[in-house]
């Protein structure tokens, strides 16, 4: 299993105007952590709470039909293009990026054992849009188009685009190579795919986008390129299971998310750095940023009280950022806590060669980058502390699905209590949507000209 180590925000060790006393905070709350894992155990089956990510890990159906559908295609595309944004892509990608080979996309058809590469396209720059031709073959590509709403404005221009291709490309066998994965009833993308016949795939009711990744949003990306999403679940379950302890000393989601929670409104501490030391995680903060900035940045409490709440979180990669953001961690504002993420067991081993032995480099020779990643992830952890800077360590055994799916699931449900902590619902996104309705009103969507309005005035203002 995953494990956290809070050492690093202790107030024994950076002192009590930048750390907590864990234990007695711990035990301060312990009532009313354990009645916020009980009141969203208890939740999770109803409708209309948002809680339907807390059972993905649990669908069988869901694996089933995923299997079925990359079972019956392996072998027929070369490329997987995921057309998405936010939730829809972001999971993916950083799942994809953490499993696969680190240079998959640049691998041979064999050294891939068949499976396609994987393209995630989550923005409409058009320069970008349109050098997709260069580098894929349409005809061999399987584009799976995702969008819960069904209706996002980014997602469905991408998609509009590569249809047209498509279409030209490969007459009325074009719809072969679309895969739709959206809502099960409701919803513009839906209606197509119904119309069209295009083979889909559903996202549960109550499963907000960013909650989304163990759904078929990331399931079955993972399995179109061979990942095995049965050790993907396996984590799922395994991490719920432990988080189901309503204990907090026993339960690392609740830990983490009340040490977060108290650094922020005891010390000031609002902004979260994610700092992965493995390149293969560095799409893992990219997700986290949307799940905890989503989540928990509210303007009004569960009864109504008008708040501005949510730390903000960064992202950083360990060896990476040492060069570039750490100065600032160190000697800027003492506003950030910094969550690592370390690998216990890498899948490879590089011995730097017994070279320049007599040199001021010397010192490297006969010990391997692995010890040299641990050295600077201890170092970096280390000069934090030196500037009293709170930190939290997370351990993964290795990156592999188990893992990676524990470490994701773990992150959720830590927003989930965070959310009940700062009393705010975490499943909502009011002003996203409200960004959302300026576009389609800009874009001339029917039903949104009073918006149009509106927002004409404002903008020959700001
Ligand atoms: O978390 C969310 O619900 C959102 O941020 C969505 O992920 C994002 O807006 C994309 O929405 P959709 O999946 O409806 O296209």
């Amino acid at each position: 299993m995953i494990e956290l180590d809070y050492r690093g925000s202790n107030s024994q060790v950076i002192g009590n105007e930048n750390g907590l006393g864990i234990a007695k905070e711990f035990e301060n709350y312990k009532s009313r952590i354990a009645a916020i894992i009980a009141d969203l155990n208890q939740r999770k089956d109803k409708p209309e709470q948002g809680l339907q990510w807390m059972n993905l890990g649990y669908s069988e159906e869901t694996l089933w039909y995923v299997k079925e559908y990359a079972a019956l295609v392996q072998g027929r595309f070369d490329n997987v293009l995921v057309l998405g944004i936010g939730g829809s892509a972001l999971g993916g990608l950083a799942v994809t990026h953490a499993l696969l080979h680190p240079y998959w996309n640049f691998l041979s058809k064999e050294e891939r054992n068949n499976f396609p590469k994987i393209y995630f396209l989550d923005n409409i720059d058009p320069d970008e849009v349109s050098s997709l031709s260069d580098i894929l073959d349409l005809k061999k590509t399987l584009v799976n188009v995702i969008t819960k709403s069904g209706d996002t404005v980014e997602t469905m221009a991408q998609f509009m685009v590569l249809k047209d291709r498509l279409e030209k490309e490969l007459g009325d066998d074009y719809r072969k190579n679309i895969i739709a994965t959206t809502d099960k009833r409701t919803g513009i993308l839906r209606q197509i795919a119904e119309q069209e016949g295009y083979k889909t795939f559903f996202i549960p009711d109550d499963v907000g986008g960013r909650f989304s990744v163990f759904s078929a949003v990331g399931l079955l990306p993972f399995a179109l390129v061979g990942i095995d999403i049965d050790e993907i679940t396996n984590g799922v379950k395994d991490m719920d299971l432990a988080l189901k302890n309503t204990n907090i000393t026993e339960n690392i989601a609740a830990q983490n998310a009340l040490i977060h929670f108290l650094l922020d409104v005891k010390c000031g501490k609002n902004q979260i750095v994610l700092m992965p030391y493995s390149n293969r995680l560095k799409y893992v903060p990219d997700w986290f940023i949307q799940l905890c900035a989503e989540s928990l940045g509210k303007s009004v409490t569960l009864d109504g009280v008008k708040t501005h709440v949510g730390p903000t979180p960064l992202k950083a990669v360990g060896v990476t950022d040492q060069h570039s953001q750490l100065q600032l961690f160190n000697e800027g504002p003492n506003n950030k806590v910094i969550d690592f993420i370390r690998i216990k067991d890498f899948d490879t081993h590089v011995e730097i060669p017994q070279i320049f032995q007599y040199t001021g480099i010397g010192y490297l020779s006969g010990k391997s980058i692995n010890e040299l990643m641990n050295a600077e992830a201890e170092s970096t952890k280390a000069t934090l502390c030196d500037f009293s800077r709170p930190t939290v360590t997370i351990s993964m055994p290795k990156v592999d699905g188990y893992h990676i799916a524990q470490l994701l699931y773990m992150l959720e449900v830590q927003i989930a209590i965070e959310g009940a902590l700062y009393n705010i619902n975490a499943f909502d996104q009011p002003s996203a949507e409200q960004t959302k309705n300026y576009t389609y009103a800009l874009m001339g969507r029917v039903g949104y000209e009073e918006s149009a309005k509106s927002l004409k005035e404002k903008m020959s203002l700001v």
